[in-house]
């Protein structure tokens, strides 16, 4: 199986809208739990990774973000809610934009938060025009995502951060040797990942410095588990738009991916030289 192109990945979630909801709440994107005795729902914990992301920038008054896969807007509206800061969110999923746009406007901030449809391949914004680019748990669905951290640096301003959670090849339980093939043959080719070195290396190619980086990995896996827990559960209402084959492979692929000590889960910040 290939990697669904842009275009198909936006009718996912489109289509898909009503399921993910229920699954993940207003955050689509992992959780941080302390430790195992740390009983937080999901929506507290995913509510969590975004604080934990903000508090690795610099968040100046005034400053413009770019939320680069901004789901139904949560995240941002969290950034604009702690800052007197203006967003701008870009996805693929046309129903995603509708929902941010009027979530930020029930919240009373749709005059700082903008959302709009866009490619993150080619993002429709002039060279230097953000001091923050942001890009929580989408560089992942990405075609390319080192093409992407290069636009992410064409539009940042000189001394502008750039912040990003994503998926991550770690060293496995007792010292396994990470398998970046295996992780992608068990998400059928969805779900490509790269080691520390190679992301930083990336980001250097890209023309920005790494600033910080914080591995959440363990901190992160249950979100398959408790994500795998209310997916079984929507088994009636999922089966007859994607079949009882796909939600069993989905399914599994929850399971799998909570078992898969080396996909990991990263933060990490970098910065535009001045
Ligand atoms: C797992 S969700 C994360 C959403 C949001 N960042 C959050 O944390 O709630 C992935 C997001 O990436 C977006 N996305 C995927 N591919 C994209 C692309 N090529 N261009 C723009 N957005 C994209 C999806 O539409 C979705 O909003």
């Amino acid at each position: 199986m290939t990697k669904p192109t842009p275009t198909e990945i936006g009718h996912g979630y489109d289509a898909f809208a009503d399921l993910l909801d229920q699954i993940w709440g207003e955050n689509l994107h992992h959780g941080y739990w302390k430790d195992a005795s740390d009983d937080a729902s999901l929506e507290e914990a995913t509510e969590r990774l975004t604080a934990r992301l903000s508090a690795m920038l610099t968040v100046k008054p005034g400053s413009r973000v770019l939320d680069i896969g901004c789901g139904i807007g949560e995240p941002a509206i969290r950034l604009a809610t702690a800052h007197d800061i203006e967003v701008v969110g870009v996805s693929i999923s046309e129903r995603q934009v509708q929902r941010a746009n009027d979530r930020a406007a029930s919240a009373g901030l749709a005059d700082r938060l903008s959302f709009q449809l866009a490619d993150a391949m080619d993002l429709p914004f002039p060279d230097e025009s953000f001091d923050i680019v942001w890009a929580m748990e989408s560089m992942h669905h990405m075609p390319d995502r080192w093409h992407v951290l290069r636009q992410a640096a064409r539009v940042l301003r000189p001394g502008g951060q750039v912040a990003i959670a994503d998926f991550l090849l770690v060293p496995g339980a007792d010292g396994e040797k990470p398998d970046g093939a295996r992780v992608r043959e068990a998400s059928k080719g969805v779900l490509s990942v790269v080691d520390l070195d190679e992301y930083l290396s990336h980001i250097r190619e890209a023309g920005l410095v790494p600033q910080s980086t914080e591995d959440v990995s363990a901190h992160t896996r249950p979100s398959w588990g408790k994500a795998a827990v209310r997916f079984a559960a929507l088994r009636e209402q999922a089966e007859p738009h994607i079949g009882a084959e796909q939600f069993d492979l989905t399914l599994s692929r929850f399971h799998s991916f909570s078992q898969e000590t080396t996909l990991g889960y990263v933060l990490l910040t970098a910065r535009k030289p001045d």
